[in-house]
């Protein structure tokens, strides 16, 4: 068979420079097709301790809001502009009840309904027909949680299974990065980097384990997708599972695995949501979870988890030089280098992009779903007491007479993966043992 010729090289000057951008996945203000599919979800919109004793400018999803706690302690998001005269509510007189605008003195509550219109007499037709921008808010576990959509459709507050992981503790995180969100949350379906940034272009970066190359598959699980990666260790067999709940959360498994000890359904050091401050800028906000089974060497360090810094590399501008991240660059300046927006249209995708591919596709379809009128797909725990989520780590000793092959590796992680997805509806002792059984007869060693 001939082998077609490879195109000549020097082609820059041919090539072209310019496309726009996929604003279907990218943009996210109000009214467009994204930012509206982003809206039906509670999104966190600030941690707890960011919150002091004077209002705090949060723009999300292309908003300009204020936020606060009243003297009551009630949080409350409002459009950032007084409904009078426009000037910043950042400025506002924080009150026992709700904020009042330092300009005029009109005193809404945290649901922007006025108070009292300043000077204007408490019966004021202005107090029946202005009413101020607001959203409701959620605190839950040291995260304040936002509902931008329609008011009537907003749905009860999700809690997720891994926030019920036994003796875990957890820290709330949130990191700024200077690009759109889904160049940051499609990178949880490119397992692929993982390789090669974290490994062999920047020396490894988290496990030496995860540095070995991986069988990969892709399954959509209830709330999204999952990527499956399998890996063989030291005659072990290692299966991950890496969820993506739709439309902005990931879930990742422990950050220094080396899948030295048998395991099954280990579950995950972080979820977090990708947040988009607007279409060129994003907020990671969500938990590092810290366990002894997540880190049995003690790596982990819950004090370097906080605002704008997290206990892994390659998160952050700041924690290093230009010239260092140069030479060991890591998810930061993979992911911001890659325009404020990635172009889709000048991206030449091959077979290892069968993940991003793929979340978009989903993500392109609920978008296109939800402008049809069709009902959004929530996390719903399904009459159970949290939502089932599928991330996890399994780590089994290998019983074949020679070195896994490829095809192994592939069995293995199908089994394991399908254990994790049939058994979402069980509680996690008997997830647990499903998966156990999956990698059996290699359990126990
Ligand atoms: S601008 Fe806010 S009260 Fe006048
Ligand atoms: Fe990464």
């Amino acid at each position: 068979m001939s082998e077609q010729p490879r195109p000549a090289g020097f082609q820059g000057y041919h090539q072209v420079k310019s496309a726009r951008e996929d604003a279907e996945l990218t943009h996210v203000g109000p009214g467009t097709p994204c930012g509206e599919y982003l809206r039906r979800y509670w999104q966190p919109v600030a941690m707890s301790d960011e919150l002091g004793a004077l209002p705090r400018v949060v723009r999300i999803l292309g908003e300009d809001l204020v936020l606060f706690r009243d003297g009551s302690g009630r949080p409350g998001l409002l459009h950032r502009h007084c409904a009078h005269r426009g000037a910043s509510l950042e400025y506002g007189i924080v009150a026992e009840r709700g904020i009042i605008c330092c300009y005029h003195g009109w005193h809404y509550d945290i649901d922007g309904t006025i108070l009292r219109a300043g000077s204007e007499p408490p019966d004021s037709p202005v107090c029946r027909h202005v009413v101020q921008g607001a959203y409701p808010v959620h605190e839950h576990q040291g995260l304040l949680f936002a509902w931008l959509g329609p008011p009537e459709e907003r749905p009860p507050f999700p809690i997720f299974d891994t926030e019920r992981m036994p003796d875990a503790t957890r820290k709330p995180f949130s990191l700024t990065t200077p690009c759109n969100w889904l160049q940051i949350y499609e990178n949880t379906q490119d397992p692929i980097h993982v390789l090669h940034l974290h490994a062999r272009s920047s020396g490894v970066q988290f496990g030496a384990a995860s540095g070995i190359d991986q069988v990969i598959e892709y399954r959509d699980t209830p709330l999204g997708m999952m990527n499956v990666q399998t890996r063989q260790v030291d005659g072990r067999v290692w299966v991950r599972t890496v969820d993506s709940i739709l439309p902005n959360a990931n879930q990742t498994g422990a950050i220094r695995e080396e899948a030295e000890a048998p395991k099954a359904f280990q579950r995950c050091a972080m979820l977090r949501w990708m947040v988009p401050v607007d279409d060129t800028a994003t907020r990671t906000i969500g938990w590092r979870f810290f366990s002894p089974r997540l880190d049995p060497r003690g790596q982990d360090d819950p004090d370097r988890v906080g605002k704008e810094s997290i206990d892994f590399i390659g998160q952050t501008e700041d924690e290093r030089s230009y010239e260092e991240r140069q030479r060991r660059p890591g998810d930061y300046e993979a992911q911001v280098s890659q325009r404020p927006i990635a172009i889709h249209a000048l991206e030449h995708r091959a077979s290892s992009d069968a993940g991003v591919a793929r979340l978009r596709r989903l993500l392109r379809q609920r978008i296109r779903d939800l402008a049809a009128g069709k009902p959004v797909c929530r996390p719903d725990a399904f009459g159970l007491d949290a939502v089932p989520t599928y991330c996890q780590d399994t780590v089994f000793r290998w019983q074949g007479p020679d070195t896994p092959s490829e095809e192994d590796l592939r069995a293995a992680g199908r089994r394991i993966a399908g254990a994790v997805l049939g058994s979402g509806r069980l509680p996690p002792r008997e997830r647990e043992t499903q998966v156990r059984e999956a990698a059996e007869p290699a359990f126990p060693e």
